[in-house]
């Protein structure tokens, strides 16, 4: 489903083409009313002329219906219906749709009966229904603007973008897709799209209330039973949870949302991605479920593995056999596969007291679609989740998948399929011993020869390590900073390609483009103070207009990096291919000269600090929004974590590297520079620890050592300032006893009073399980030692579910204690020391 990339031009041509054509005509109106009904000749256009809603005759049908079509896409594709059960015959010419004295809609025919109505209680009768440009028709008060009805609650055949399909278990509302039954014949049919009420939710699709296709587990990015090659990322599906509400929803969201691209379930029982072509004038269709038989829904049967590259499309899983060799053999594979040996807990206690008995144990396999029916263990890890496989008769495997956690399966496996190793997930199945065979025994060699040769490397590499700080401490050599780290790139970038297959073709490395200095001294005005948003952790950002009237951010880079030109462009196509909601676009970046400069997309709201630290604007930071911005925080850093080809950590989250669009999504800015400028002598050779303090975790402030789990300290830093609505470093705020929001925070929680560190601005809206959760998971990214913080992984996990969550040890590291150490003495050179916060030291 990776489309959005690849069609951006797809998308600028069509907007260019809506563009042209809004010349508004004079009859057009968007509105029904009491007094204006709508009739057979006439129809409503959307305010922007995006949208048409009028009557229409599907195909050969001799029935009419009234629809809603985009108005300048010419092959006419209807995207909703509004009467799918209740047609009028074709010949009844007097029929309109119009408000009636109870204020619903209604569906007049040509004897004024009403066909269809939207029958809901409407508050007063001054309504009117209005068709708006994103595609959703509306019926709404004219006074207060309360929406009664929309007809984006009653999905027909077509996602469009700004729909949600799922369901609420507290007020039985649910959302699906269904197609029509003919191309003559709205009327919804068998084939439904929608959710299913797992944890984690899975997209599935129905012929007839049995499944036909199943897109496996949402991980908190993707459903991982559809292959997507980290594409995936952006192409506007996400799901919503509310536990309170104890609903789940899919929602589309196209960036933009001119909605050319649709998700559509067709008569003949096909899922399809369509985008629609301006310049063949045709619809593209993307992606399509079931694209073969590998993906019908448990096609080779139970214990079966779908492989649609095989020489036998279905093939069972190692250590099973046809339960019928006659059938397998005629190709009919419904009957699937049995255990070949019986595994040594379900033996009887006789067969048990004559066998030499060998205990059962796990055969991983991987790049599968794993199988469906599957039990979701809340808090276990990845040996807790193969304990418990162990110690219950019934498990058969079990799986631990990033952004999900431990999946473990009872019964026979269903639904498995080959995916390309890079695709599909491990799955750990148990075997009998007899089954596990020579393989399993040779695996253990490896492994112990492996393990030994990785425990020997790791020591010479740490002893090599510990000799060259011993030597970079004693004598501060300052070392030229033109070294080779091009060497060092250059053999990553290739182990990357014969990973990640083509990853980095040429196509995508001609996508960032490459700006003019000239253009951008125009649009920064010389870069002019007046234009100066900031200074970053790499050198000052100033705020840019570019020729077409496009809003930048231009970072300039301290020249220093120490990185040639063609090197450093590397390095920034590889972060440019780093995309996520998350994060902040790169759109493209200069090198001349000495100038190296980056262009980002520009967000108006600015950052996170100048809303949460200003007394007067955090008022408009409710609950709702910090809670947003915190899990969008923490979605964004999984993503750099997380993200095969460029593991990136970020080393100086905070406040004021969250940059906030219009909708107060919360995005990363900063992130990867660490990395360009890591790869370079610089860090190496200074000892110079980069980062803020009151950010920094003991491990990287005191020892200059950072992991993943420095960024998780950064987050809970940053998530206790999002609640507590103050500085971490503002020492004034606390008492005597408490030299910063970390101890505070800690005496609060471990007093029971987490809410006396709730921001007062907050006031009444905030619930307070979510606040009491966030300062609990905050605690636990604070804590003193690496390995008791959780992964971001297990932090959006437990953000977004209610799972349960381990007790946090107390965070004993604070500013004082560190400004106390030896440490200040290190830093009296290179640390500015006016203010509480000691920010940025590398890089400039
Ligand atoms: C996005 O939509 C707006 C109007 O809604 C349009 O002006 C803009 O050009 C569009 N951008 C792209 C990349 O399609
Ligand atoms: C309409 O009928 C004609 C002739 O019977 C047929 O060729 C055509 O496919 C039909 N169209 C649809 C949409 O069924
Ligand atoms: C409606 O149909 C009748 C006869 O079927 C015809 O006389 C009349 O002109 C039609 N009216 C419109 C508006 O098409
Ligand atoms: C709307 O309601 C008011 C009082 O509730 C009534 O007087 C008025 O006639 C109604 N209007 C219509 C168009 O039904
Ligand atoms: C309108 O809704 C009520 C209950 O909400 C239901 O009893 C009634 O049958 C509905 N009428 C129509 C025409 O759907
Ligand atoms: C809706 O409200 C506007 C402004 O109050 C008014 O001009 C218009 O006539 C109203 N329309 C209807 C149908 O009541
Ligand atoms: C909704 O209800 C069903 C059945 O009552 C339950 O299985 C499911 O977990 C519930 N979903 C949520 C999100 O609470
Ligand atoms: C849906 O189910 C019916 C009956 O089981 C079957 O005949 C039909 O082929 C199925 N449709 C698809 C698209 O698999
Ligand atoms: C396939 O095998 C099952 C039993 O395993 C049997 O019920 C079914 O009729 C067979 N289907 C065909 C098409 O032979
Ligand atoms: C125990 O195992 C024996 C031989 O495998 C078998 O004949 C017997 O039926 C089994 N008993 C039970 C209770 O499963
Ligand atoms: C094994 O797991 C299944 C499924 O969760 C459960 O129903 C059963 O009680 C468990 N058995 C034991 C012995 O724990
Ligand atoms: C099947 O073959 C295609 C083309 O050779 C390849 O891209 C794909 O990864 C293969 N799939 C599996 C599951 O091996």
């Amino acid at each position: 489903m990776g489309i959005r990339n690849r069609f951006a031009c797809v998308f600028l041509s069509f907007s260019l083409f809506l563009f042209f054509l809004m010349v508004p005509s004079e009859s057009a109106t968007d509105t029904i009313t009491q007094s204006q009904p709508m009739s057979i000749a006439q129809t409503l256009i959307s305010s922007g002329q995006v949208f048409e809603l009028g009557f229409f005759t599907p195909g050969n049908s001799s029935n009419l219906y009234i629809g809603i079509w985009y108005k300048n896409i010419p092959a006419r594709r209807v995207l909703w219906v509004l009467n799918r059960e209740n047609p009028i015959p074709a010949s009844d010419n007097a029929s309109s749709l119009t408000i009636g004295s109870d204020g619903n809609l209604r569906l007049l025919d040509g004897k004024r009966n009403t066909v269809w109505s939207t029958n809901v209680s409407v508050p007063s009768n001054k309504t009117i229904a209005v068709l708006s440009d994103n595609g959703d028709f509306v019926l709404e008060d004219n006074a207060t603007g309360w929406i009664s009805w929309e007809s984006f609650k009653y999905p027909s055949d077509t996602f469009l973008s700004g729909m949600m399909i799922g369901f609420n278990n507290n007020t039985g509302e649910k959302r699906f897709l269904s197609s029509w039954k003919t191309d003559d014949n709205p009327s919804p049919s068998k084939y439904v799209l929608g959710l299913t009420q797992d944890a984690p939710p899975q997209v599935i699709f129905w012929n007839d209330s049995k499944p036909t296709w199943i897109g496996g587990p949402w991980d908190g990015w993707k459903f991982i039973g559809i292959p997507d090659r980290g594409q995936g990322y952006s192409n506007g599906l996400n799901v919503i949870q509310d536990t309170q509400q104890q609903s789940v929803f899919l929602s589309f969201n196209m960036y933009n949302t001119s909605g050319v691209t649709i998700i559509v379930v067709t008569p003949e029982g096909i899922v399809k991605t369509m985008v629609w072509v301006e310049q063949t004038k045709s619809w593209y269709v993307n992606w399509v479920a079931p694209a073969n038989p590998c993906d019908v829904y448990g096609y080779c049967g139970p214990n079966g593995v779908c492989n649609k590259n095989g020489s036998s499309i279905c093939q069972c899983l190692k250590g099973f056999v046809p339960n019928s060799i006659e059938d397998w053999r005629n190709g009919n594979w419904t009957g699937g596969c049995v255990r070949r040996t019986e595994l040594l807990c379900q033996m009887n206690v006789t067969s048990l007291a004559s066998g030499k008995a060998k205990n059962d144990g796990f055969l991983k396999l991987s790049g599968l679609k794993l199988p469906d029916h599957f039990v979701y263990m809340y808090n276990q890890d990845s040996s807790g989740c193969q304990q418990w496989c162990l110690s219950n008769c019934s498990c058969v495997a079990y799986a631990i998948v990033t952004g999900i956690g431990c999946m473990v399966w009872v019964g026979s496996l269903l639904d498995i399929q080959q995916f390309a190793i890079v695709d599909g997930d491990d799955l750990f199945l148990r075997l009998a011993y007899a089954d596990l065979g020579e393989n399993h025994e040779r695996k253990k060699v490896i492994i112990v020869v492996s393990i030994t040769t990785i425990s020997v490397l790791l020591l010479f590499g740490v002893f090599l390590f510990s000799l060259c700080r011993w030597w970079r401490c004693n004598h501060r050599v300052k070392r030229s900073s033109k070294v080779k780290s091009s060497a060092l790139i250059t053999t990553r970038d290739t182990s990357q390609d014969s990973i990640w297959g083509n990853h980095a073709t040429h196509l995508e490395l001609s996508e960032l483009p490459m700006i003019d200095f000239d253009k951008i001294l125009v649009a920064t005005d010389n870069f002019s103070g007046a234009n100066k948003l900031g200074e970053g952790g790499f050198g000052p950002v100033y705020k840019g207009k570019l020729e077409d009237g496009q809003k930048v951010a231009v970072k300039r880079l301290s020249s220093h990096s120490g990185q040639g030109a063609e090197e450093f462009k590397n390095e920034i196509i590889l972060i440019s291919k780093l995309r996520h909601r998350n994060l902040v676009r790169l759109l493209g970046c200069c090198i001349e000269g000495d100038e190296k400069l980056l262009v980002y997309e520009y967000l108006t709201n600015r950052s996170l600090d100048t809303f949460l630290f200003d007394a007067e604007k955090r008022e408009q930071l409710d609950w709702a929004k910090r809670f947003h911005i915190i899990q969008g925080i923490a979605r964004g850093l999984l993503y750099l974590h997380r993200d095969s080809c460029l593991r990136v950590i970020h080393r100086d989250l905070k406040a004021s590297n969250i940059l906030l669009d219009d909708n107060m999504n919360p995005k990363i800015s900063d992130f990867g520079l660490a990395r360009t400028f890591q790869l370079t002598q610089e860090l190496a050779n200074t000892h110079r620890v980069m980062g803020t303090f009151g950010y920094m975790s003991p491990e990287y402030a005191m020892e200059g050592l950072f992991s993943e789990k420095s960024d998780v300290f950064s987050f809970g830093v940053l998530l206790l300032e999002i609640v507590n609505g103050t500085r971490s470093t503002s020492l004034h705020h606390y008492d005597e006893k408490h030299h910063n929001l970390l101890g505070y925070a800690w005496q609060m929680w471990n007093e029971s009073r987490s809410l006396d560190l709730v921001d007062e601005a907050l006031a009444d809206s905030c619930s307070h399980s979510e606040v009491v959760k966030c300062i609990h998971i905050g605690l636990l990214c604070v804590q003193d030692h690496a390995t008791d913080r959780p992964t971001m992984s297990t932090v959006v996990l437990m953000l977004s579910s209610e799972m349960e969550i381990p007790l946090p040890k107390q965070p004993a590291f604070t500013i004082q204690s560190l400004l106390d150490s030896d440490l200040r003495s290190q830093c009296n050179n290179i640390c500015s020391t006016n203010g509480d916060i000691i920010s940025t030291i590398e890089g400039r």
